[in-house]
């Protein structure tokens, strides 16, 4: 089915977008105007733009100029930009490079503490180093960061609600503002260049990336993503302004079952009238930079295969740069040019030369340098492809004014002020927030209320940020991280005064509470792309995902007191059943450091008295079905939805129907970047054991006394995915979880034990593989042999059928440790994509049981 991932059917705000966009289209779309429904339109194509930004003669000439003097080396230097954590400014001064940027959770010394000194220090002394090199026109340094909401990575900044509050708002005018403070924010940590907007229409919740998206509708995104750049980059010449991308080109809202980096399956035409429309905004309004999408595209009815966007020239180059006349440069994203068939992250040419204009290489940009030096005297890159794009990159510079202005020069440079935009912050939060009901008045609260507030998102900013929050998942912070902020319990204190209010994290103190109405705060934890996906048997139930935040509600509505539930999401979920439980319902978004601007709104007014009202409707459709792919999935509320309390309306009960999955369990995740629940990797030695936890930036050896093992981050299938593990003494990396998981069905399903692996240092011992059931249940086989097959730096797929397991004595219905490797010195390995896939056991790379001689098995008595 060619839009299986569209849920909703074409709207009729998709159809006046049509409209409007064919009107300045290279070709008309036939809308019949005699007939009563619309025929299907006409294929489109991408229209010619005109940017706010206009050639200028006297830059053009100069970039003539200086490229004209510029060696090859020289050229290639100025395409690479590496991440702070793996180039000196030395290093940058020397190999002539253009840019840098800082990855979501990265700062300057690895230090989350940073201070905006720390940050512009880092920014001139790179800036300083691009402008002493021996080149005959020294370039200055352009640095990139993800302030995707506010100046993210940054503790002490402002951070504001994320794009799909700010879609909810439909105020782009206060769009305009924030992309203003943000970029003041960046500018007072020496930082010229900003990844965002997000441009992307999400169309299937499962997207872990749904909350960087503004709306569902092209027309909307269109809108904000001008007013978004035209605050965030201006004029380009005045001071606290910053370059903005629209990102990610072209489809990442589009892809099949809402998988990041995954397949669109979608005609031009539908590609155009939503997923392009960010861009037309973007680009009319003057961006001057886009980044490639690490999505595919295939349009069916055309019969077309574009494949991944950075290598698929007709987008980057036919459709971006000549039709619509984009004259800013393409920047790759995160080591996505290595996917590309051909390619790896120390070459591609495919990628430079599909149209990719800057790459990013965080850490193999010395390789990436040597390889493109050698791609073009071989003649596989053009020179004139370099020209080209150096060019591109030298306009920027320009018309961004940085040779003029090292970091420091700006008014904005060093001020912790300057990241901090409350007030704003606090407005957007307030215009964020979507009734979606309110029983019996129960809303507004009253201020000599004694209000109980429940759950544990309450008192955590973490929560209300979500990801790109200080970390790239959102993860493994505190509220100690974010020194300017406020959450929703303090906001409920400041509106009803400390004494009236009493809080309970689990609820334990609901039954007891004399209170006249609970508040509870809950939804999903942080994450950021790939770990946010919702995999497709799984339902988006949040009930079903977060079943203490079930609980508590059931607790709270059988002490019979009114129940107001605030939630905190990053994209519509199934909750019928939650609402149901609740009086009032408040779609909260993540709305960032400014809990305040909540409890404005619940009590209907400021703290100063000034009223306010709900004004925020649905930009994203919400699912009324727990399964949303399937055939009979209506919403429970449209775009456009979303109460007030000017006009009261009541709701019956909802029906609730929660399967327990949405299709055959085709795989069981275990670990991926992180954790999959209810399983978690974990390290033994001797009798005792340590999680591994969420931080990717830390290096754990472990036992601190004597450590038996070391454990860091690295990347294998897509950033930071893997865990590289040393092992310093005998001892073990399992997969584990507190009770056992009932595999039966998989295991019938011959599905097999799964994971990547690749040997960083050959083992000279035994390397075990051990599954477990329980305390006295488990079989341990022999990898060894099959280890040894593996060369040191390659990367394999092992399967290992559960049937191998079975066939010692495993218990499949109930697994409490699916994966555990067993090892001593010298062994080195990274290892990721643990999981369990269905039908796996029987292809033709699964491993034989017979090679995996059986060491022990554990039954149970
Ligand atoms: C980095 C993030 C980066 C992401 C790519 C991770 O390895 O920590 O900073 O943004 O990859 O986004
Ligand atoms: C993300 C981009 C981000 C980049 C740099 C990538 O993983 O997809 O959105 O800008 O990392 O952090």
């Amino acid at each position: 089915m060619t839009n299986s991932t569209t849920l909703f059917p074409l709207r009729p705000a998709v159809f006046a977008a049509l409209a409007v966009l064919s009107a300045g289209c290279s070709q008309e779309s036939s809308m019949p105007t005699d007939t009563p429904a619309p025929a299907p339109p006409a294929a489109l194509d991408w229209p010619a733009l005109q940017s706010a930004i206009a050639a200028d003669p006297q830059i053009e000439t100069r970039v003539a100029e200086m490229l004209g003097r510029m060696t090859l080396r020289q050229k290639i230097g100025q395409m690479i930009q590496a991440e702070i954590k793996s180039i000196t400014p030395d290093e940058v001064r020397t190999h002539y490079i253009g840019s840098v940027l800082n990855g979501g959770g990265s700062w300057p010394a690895r230090n989350k503490q940073a201070s905006v000194g720390d940050w512009l220090t880092l920014a001139d002394a790179y800036y300083t180093a691009s402008m002493s090199t021996d080149a005959a026109d020294p370039i200055p340094i352009i640095w990139g960061t993800d302030a995707v909401h506010g100046h993210s990575n940054v503790v002490g900044a402002t951070l504001f609600p994320h794009n799909i509050g700010l879609g909810a708002a439909h105020d782009p005018a206060l769009i305009e503002r924030i992309g203003a403070a943000t970029a003041q924010s960046v500018r007072a940590t020496g930082i010229q260049w900003v990844f965002a907007p997000t441009v992307a229409a999400a169309q299937n919740p499962r997207w872990g990336r749904t909350y960087e998206s503004f709306a569902v509708d092209g027309a909307l995104i269109r809108d904000y993503a001008a007013a978004y750049v035209h605050g965030m980059q201006g004029t380009l010449r005045e001071d606290g302004k910053v370059i903005a991308t629209a990102k990610h080109f072209i489809g990442d809202g589009a892809t099949e079952l809402g998988r990041d980096q995954g397949v669109a399956q979608i005609s031009k035409t539908e590609m155009i009238t939503t997923h392009a429309q960010g861009y037309f905004g973007a680009i009319e309004a003057g961006v001057q930079t886009v980044m490639a999408s690490y999505n595919s595209w295939t349009d069916p009815a055309a019969a077309i295969e574009y494949g991944k966007m950075h290598g698929a020239k007709a987008l980057l180059t036919d459709a971006l740069k000549n039709a619509m006349g984009f004259d800013g440069f393409i920047v790759s994203d995160w080591n996505a040019v290595g996917q590309l068939p051909g390619c790896s992250n120390r070459q591609c040419a495919a990628a430079i030369n599909a149209g990719i204009d800057m790459i990013m290489v965080p850490d193999d940009w010395k390789a990436f340098i040597e390889n493109t030096l050698k791609q073009v005297e071989s003649g596989e890159i053009t020179q004139a492809r370099i020209d080209d794009a150096v060019t591109r990159i030298l306009r920027v510079k320009l018309r961004a004014g940085l040779f003029e202005q090292k970091p420091s020069d700006s008014a904005f440079a060093g001020k912790p002020d300057a990241l901090v935009h409350r007030e704003l912050a606090r407005q957007a939060v307030r215009q964020s927030l979507v009734l979606l009901k309110n029983e019996a008045a129960t809303l507004p609260l009253k201020r000599d209320q004694r209000v109980l507030v429940v759950g544990e998102a309450a008192d955590s900013v973490p929560h209300q940020s979500g990801g790109w929050s200080i970390t790239w998942q959102g993860t493994d912070t505190s509220n100690a991280d974010f020194p300017n902020a406020d959450t929703l319990l303090s906001g409920v204190r400041e509106q009803v005064g400390s004494e009236r209010v009493s809080y309970s994290a689990d609820g334990s103190a609901i039954a007891s509470s004399d209170a006249d109405v609970i508040v509870a705060v809950i939804g999903e934890a942080p994450y950021a792309e790939t770990n946010g996906d919702i995999l497709s048997s799984f339902t988006l139930a949040h009930s079903q995902r977060d079943p203490a935040d079930l609980a508590l509600l059931q607790a709270a509505q059988a002490s019979g007191r009114p129940v107001v539930t605030v939630f905190l999401s990053g994209r519509p979920l199934y909750v019928n059943d939650l609402l149901n439980l609740s009086h009032a319902f408040v779609a909260a978004w993540l709305p960032g450091t400014e809990g305040k601007g909540i409890s404005d709104v619940l009590f209907g007014s400021s703290p100063d008295g000034t009223a306010v009202d709900f004004t925020g409707r649905l930009s994203f459709p919400w699912p009324g079905n727990a399964c949303p792919e399937r055939k009979d999935s209506t919403s429970l509320f449209e775009v456009g939805q979303g109460q007030s309390y000017a006009s009261p309306s009541t709701a019956a009960p909802l029906p609730v129907d929660i399967p327990d999955a949405c299709g055959p369990a085709t795989a069981l995740p275990i670990f991926n970047m992180a954790d999959a629940a209810p399983f978690a990797l974990e390290m033994r030695h001797q009798e005792q054991s340590r999680a591994l936890g969420a931080d990717l930036n830390a290096v754990i050896e472990w036992p601190a006394e004597s450590p038996a093992l070391r454990v860091a981050t690295v990347q294998m299938n897509t950033q930071q995915d893997a865990k590289d593990v040393t092992w310093l003494a005998p001892a073990s990396l399992v997969a584990s979880a507190g009770s056992g998981s009932n595999l039966n069905a998989l295991a019938h399903a011959q599905a097999a034990l799964s994971f990547d692996i690749r040997i960083e240092q050959a083992a000279t011992a035994p390397v075990h593989f051990e599954m477990r059931c329980g305390e006295r249940c488990g079989v341990a086989l022999d990898l060894s042999a099959l280890l040894q097959r593996f060369g040191v730096g390659e990367q394999h797929t092992v399967k290992l059928p559960l049937a191998c397991f079975a066939q010692h004595g495993v218990d499949m219905g109930g697994v409490n440790q699916p994966f555990g490797l067993i090892a001593e010195p010298p062994f080195r390995a990274s290892v990721t994509r643990i999981r369990i896939v269905a039908s796996a056991g029987s292809d033709s790379d699964a491993i034989n049981c017979a090679d995996l001689p059986l060491i022990r098995s554990l039954r149970q008595p």
